[in-house]
């Protein structure tokens, strides 16, 4: 694990704020990940995180603040910039194309790009091999994509993303509406991600327990701020429970006000 302040976070924002009409989603965001690192982003709904996770990956231009890759100030102009960057995120249903295969979603828009004279019969290979080495266990990976589960769809979207040069990769909500099994190989692939040490991911979930699990660190969005930094291992379910709690009895107290 890298110590954060040690070495030059892979990936870091300072200030970040985001309003949306009267609503301001985020206030002043700062937040970092180091190389190889697993980040929890927790919070409640409408806290803000999936908002920071769209400025991170390029979708949404933030009104104020700054993002660093690597230790270089970068101004994100796209989706497809931050992807050039090294940045990509895994959305459950946006991912993938679900007209195509498994193998030929496997390839878009990168490998092709890469190796443009890949037949068919490669890329199917390569992508069973590929998926095989992650662990995502699927019977074929001819079927069409639309035919899988969004559980396995994620999957591959992940096992896709760590195919990639990603270095950064961003997964919302990855566990959510996921069978046991799904769930598991995601975690599975996360924990590969971490024994590599090569990428680092933030990963947003409700289940605190699965974070802890998985994630060297916690970062709690609240108020539109990170209002709690601490390594997985000097805090406890009770304690991330116990935050999440007090902010909701605050908020009924705010209401009756
Ligand atoms: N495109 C948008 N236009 C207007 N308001 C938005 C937009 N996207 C998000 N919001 C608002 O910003 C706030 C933060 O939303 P966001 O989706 O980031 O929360 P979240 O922490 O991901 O919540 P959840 O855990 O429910 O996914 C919410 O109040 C939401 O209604
Ligand atoms: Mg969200």
């Amino acid at each position: 694990m890298t110590t954060p302040g040690l070495t030059t976070p892979a990936l870091r924002v300072a200030g970040i704020a985001k309003r949306f009409g009267a609503l301001t989603a985020l206030r002043e965001i700062n937040l970092e990940v180091g190389k190889g690192e697993v980040l929890g982003l927790i919070g409640d709904n409408g806290a803000g995180k999936s908002t920071l996770i769209k400025i991170i990956c390029g979708y949404h231009r933030p009104d104020a603040g700054q993002i660093f890759v690597n230790g270089d100030e970068v101004v994100l102009r796209s989706v497809d910039h931050a992807r050039s960057l090294g940045i990509d995120t895994v959305y459950q249903d946006l991912a993938l194309v679900n007209e195509l295969s498994v193998y030929h979603n496997m390839f878009l828009n990168r490998e092709l790009v890469r190796w443009p004279l890949l037949s068919n019969r490669t890329m199917r290979r390569r992508a069973e091999e590929h998926l095989k080495d992650m662990g995502v266990d699927l019977p074929d990976v001819t079927v069409e994509v639309a035919k899988l589960s969004g559980g396995q769809r994620q999957a591959i979207a992940v096992a896709r993303s760590v195919y990639s040069d990603a270095k950064v990769l961003l997964l919302d909500e990855p566990l959510a509406a996921m069978g046991a099994k799904e769930g598991t190989m995601i975690l599975d692939l996360i924990r590969d991600l971490k024994e590599r040490g090569e990428v680092s991911v933030i990963i947003i979930a409700h289940n605190y327990a699965q974070v802890l699990d998985v994630c060297d660190r916690v970062n709690l969005l609240q108020h539109g701020e990170i209002t709690f930094d601490k390594r997985s291992r000097d805090t406890s379910l009770e304690e991330l429970t116990e935050l999440v709690v007090a902010e909701y009895r605050g908020g009924r107290r705010r209401r009756h006000k």
